[in-house]
This record gives structure tokens, sequence and C-alpha cells, in this order.
């Protein structure tokens, strides 16, 4: 028998202590052993719940059981999950997390740490929930050079955009659905603003670069300024809008970004919709590889973390090296990043100034907005789109093209 501790037992929490029983013999033949729930760490009680017996409120207990080997930290947020983590960590306790901020924020000191005690940090949930993406780049795609990572990686934002595309529905009536249903937050910034996705592609990126790709240093833009308007364009472009976490390795220059691209009906991340997620891995040898599965929710976001309960267990006392050092990794500029961009402007009369300042481009006209066009440029820089678009007198707005 092998101890955990749960840490948090909210949705994902819950669904860690659901899928260690539903599949009890099924993770025992995995892990070598049967492995129980012992405690539980909540500031809540839970009367009525089977684990009811096992819910205390003072992390000193898990941290003195010398039983307890492996930690389950389902918290959210920087602290205080990082402190737990630590103490943990130092205590000579594996740390399996679906926590992404904390992992965007203190990764690779976590990591040193389980080193440092022999014992493991792993994090497969906190990226893309269900699907199996850490585990892929750090144990399958090691004969490979990652050279891009292009990932639908926020559930919410895929859900909102998706009943954009297929319905005509407006952002705000979305964000309002979204809401009701439960996947946007009362305060929905850290999906729609990209700043969830943003922690996802940083922790993608870091482990692919085996560096530190600070989320600080990523250009993320969200979804909330995308209209109904834009995708009546993109549906007479053949294309739909989807925000994307980008990642390249471009002759071992590093570029992160996320942002709304516009996609064509052939991409391969066209016909990712709802709440799903999927992350496209393009190898120098591999060529492409797709990733695609609940992004979220408790169940498939539990099972990513039993799966890395799973692995420690059959691992105790003996640290898994992961591709994450601390070192900070300088990205390529912003400024200087070449792209296509669909862009929307009022007054028809503005089409030959736009293409005196742009060059050459097909003008679209759709009859759904009688009082503007929209053109899409040739590749330019980010600089120099941004000065360009400014001298637009009847601007609107911009998306970039994939
Ligand atoms: N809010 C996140 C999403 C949850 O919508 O994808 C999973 O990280």
């Amino acid at each position: 028998m092998i101890y955990a501790a749960i840490l948090g037992y909210g949705t994902v929490g819950s669904g860690v202590a659901e899928v260690l029983s539903s599949n009890r013999d099924i993770v025992a033949r995995n892990a070598g052993e049967v492995i129980e729930v012992k405690y539980i760490l909540d500031l809540r009680e839970f009367p009525g719940d089977p684990n009811e017996s096992k819910v205390v409120h003072d992390f000193a207990i898990i941290e003195n059981d010398p039983e307890v080997k492996i930690v389950v930290e389902t918290m959210g947020g920087v602290n205080p999950a990082y402190d737990f983590s630590k103490r943990a960590l130092l205590a000579g306790k594996s740390v399996c997390t679906s926590n992404k901020e904390l992992v965007a924020n203190k990764g690779p000191e976590l990591i040193a740490l389980a080193a440092e005690n022999n014992c493991n940090y792993l994090f497969e949930a906190s990226v893309g929930g269900g699907i199996p993406i850490i585990r892929s780049i750090n144990h399958a795609l090691t004969a490979e050079k990652i050279d891009s990572i292009t990932g639908i990686l926020n559930g919410t934002t895929n859900y909102m955009l998706t009943k954009m595309d297929a319905e005509g529905v407006d952002y705000a009536d979305v964000l309002k659905e979204a809401q009701d249903k439960g996947y946007a937050e009362r305060n929905p910034e850290a999906d729609v603003e990209g700043y969830d996705a943003c922690r996802k592609i940083a922790i993608l990126s870091s482990l692919v670069y085996g560096k530190t790709v600070n989320y600080e240093d990523i250009h993320t833009e969200g979804i909330s300024k995308i209209s109904s308007e834009d995708f009546k364009y993109a549906k007479a472009l053949n294309r739909s809008i989807k925000l994307l976490g980008v990642f390249k390795d471009e002759n071992g220059e590093c570029f992160a970004m996320v942002s709304p691209f516009m996609i064509k009906a052939d991409h391969p991340l066209y016909a990712v919709r709802d709440v799903f997620n999927a992350v496209l891995v393009h190898g120098n040898m591999l060529d492409d590889a797709m990733f695609y599965g609940r992004g979220a929710g408790k169940l498939p976001t539990a099972s990513a973390v039993v799966g890395d309960v799973v692995e420690c267990a059959a691992n105790l006392g003996k640290n898994l090296p992961l591709n994450w050092k601390d070192e900070k990794v300088t990205l390529a500029s912003f400024d200087d990043r070449k792209q296509r961009f669909f862009v929307r402007v009022a007054g028809k009369d503005k089409a030959s100034e736009c293409l005196a300042l742009f060059g050459e481009a097909e003008i679209i006209s759709i009859p759904e907005c009688p009082d503007e066009f929209a053109f899409i440029t040739g590749e330019l820089t980010e600089k120099e789109f941004a000065e360009k678009s400014a001298a637009i007198s009847g601007f609107i707005g911009r998306i970039r093209i994939a």
C-alpha cells in the first residue's frame, strides 16, 4: 500500500479521489501497489462525503507523516500551494499537480528540489487537462528536435469561439453563456485575455527548450476584441478564428506568443471545437503530430494527475530527470516577427489609401458589413504593421493569419 494526500478537495482534487477509487485495480497494477488516500487537506468539512474522515486542516500532519509518499496538489494559485509543495518535496514526498500557475512561476525550482530529495515534481495535468502532452514531450518525443508547437490550450475560449463561429453569437452573449455553463469564471480575465493559455505555452516551451521561458515575456492577446463581424469575414474566407499558443525554435532562437489567429479550413486545428484542446507538435524527423482531448473538466484532468501519481509510485525513492533548468530564455523580438494580418477598415472610400500603405491586396467586401471593407496584408513585421495601421483613419481591427 502506498499512501497519498490530496491538497484541495475541489473539482480536480475530488476527481483524483474518484479516479483512485474507481480505477483502484488498474492503478495498483500499473503502480505496483494499491494507492490509498490517507489525508485530504481543505479549509472546509465535507459531511456525507465518502472521504469525510480523511479531511485535515493542518498541512503539518501530512508533512510529518512518513507513510505519505505522494502529495497531490490541486489547490490552484501560487500561495500556499508553493509553500506546501516545497515542504512536501523537502520531506522526500513526490508532488503531482494540475496547478499551471505554480508550475509556470516556480517549475524549475520545484523540479530541482525534487531531484535533491530523490522524489519527483510532476505536472502533466497543468497543460491540456487529460491530454498526455507533457509525458509525450518528455518520454516519447526524445529523438526529436521539436521546432514548433501550436496549441488550442484553453477550453473556455475555444467553446466561446466555436459558438461565435457556428451561431453568429456576439462576444458578450457567448461569455454569459459560458459563465452560466460553469466554463468561464465570474471574473473571466484569465481565460478570455489569454493568461491561462500563456502559462501553458510557457510550460511547454520551457520543457522543449530545457530552459525557462518566462510567461511574463510572452506577448499575449485574448479574444475579448473578437466580434461576430470578424466571424462573418472568416466564413467568407473559408476560415475560422482560434486562440493559439505558439512556440517556435528557429535556429536556436526561441519565440512564443498567444493570440487569436484566422486559420484555414484545412488547418489541423480548425476542427477542434467546443471545450476541447489540441496541441500540434512539429519535430524535425517526425513532421506533425497532434494531441487532442479534453483540456479541462474533473475526471479528464484528474486522470492525468493520477497518471503522475502512478509514475511516482512506481519510482519511489528515485528521481526521474526533467529537462527544465532555471536559466532564463531571451525570447526573439516580438516587434521583428513577420506575420500576415487580416485588417478591417470603416468607410469603403479608404481602400486606395490602405493599398498605398500596404501594397497590393485583395479587397474583401461582405454584404453583412456594408459600411466597411477588409483586406489581408503580405508578410510584414509586427512593428511595421503597428506603424502602418496607426496611419489608417478608419482602422477597426486586425487578426493575425496562420
Ligand atoms: N480555464 C481553463 C480552460 C481550465 O478553460 O481551459 C483548464 O486549465
